[in-house]
């Protein structure tokens, strides 16, 4: 029997929004997909605790592009603690729902997210300065 995708799901995959990397990435993180081996990687940039851009790559199948791509749509312009709440059902919801058996694939966005996030945390915690895009002025 074939899988019921709706079209915006479609869309997401057959034009995935934000993909690629972010050199001067703020945080980074990558994770696995436990029950299939996909992997993907998200990279945010962070301004006042804002997320001002989010870009992923993955190894992943269409409802992992698909979901990946409208989660990146979600979180821009997102504070951290915001970002945060946005769960994988959130952005399945908000592209109609994904047939139960591929909703596995929506966990590996914001699993990443998290883990860029984090990233981005222990950057912070270490004294590091991951906002790479705010000009250091000595005086
Ligand atoms: Fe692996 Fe969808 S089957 S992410």
């Amino acid at each position: 029997m074939a899988m019921e995708y709706t079209e915006q799901v479609l869309d997401h995959f057959m034009n995935p929004r934000n993909v690629g990397e972010i050199e001067d990435a703020s945080g980074v993180g990558t994770v696995g997909n436990a029950k299939c081996g996909d992997i993907m990687k998200m990279y945010i940039k962070v301004e006042n605790d804002v997320i001002v851009d989010v870009k992923f790559k993955t190894f992943g199948c269409g409802a992992a592009i698909a979901t990946s791509s409208r989660a990146t749509e979600m979180v821009k312009g997102l504070t951290l603690d915001e970002a945060l709440k946005i769960t994988n059902k959130a952005v399945a919801d908000s592209l109609g729902g994904l047939p139960p058996v591929k909703m596995h694939c929506s966990v590996l966005a914001e699993e990443a997210l998290h883990a860029a996030i984090q990233d981005y945390k222990d950057k912070l915690e270490r004294g590091e300065n991951p906002d790479a895009g705010e000009e250091i002025k000595y005086v």
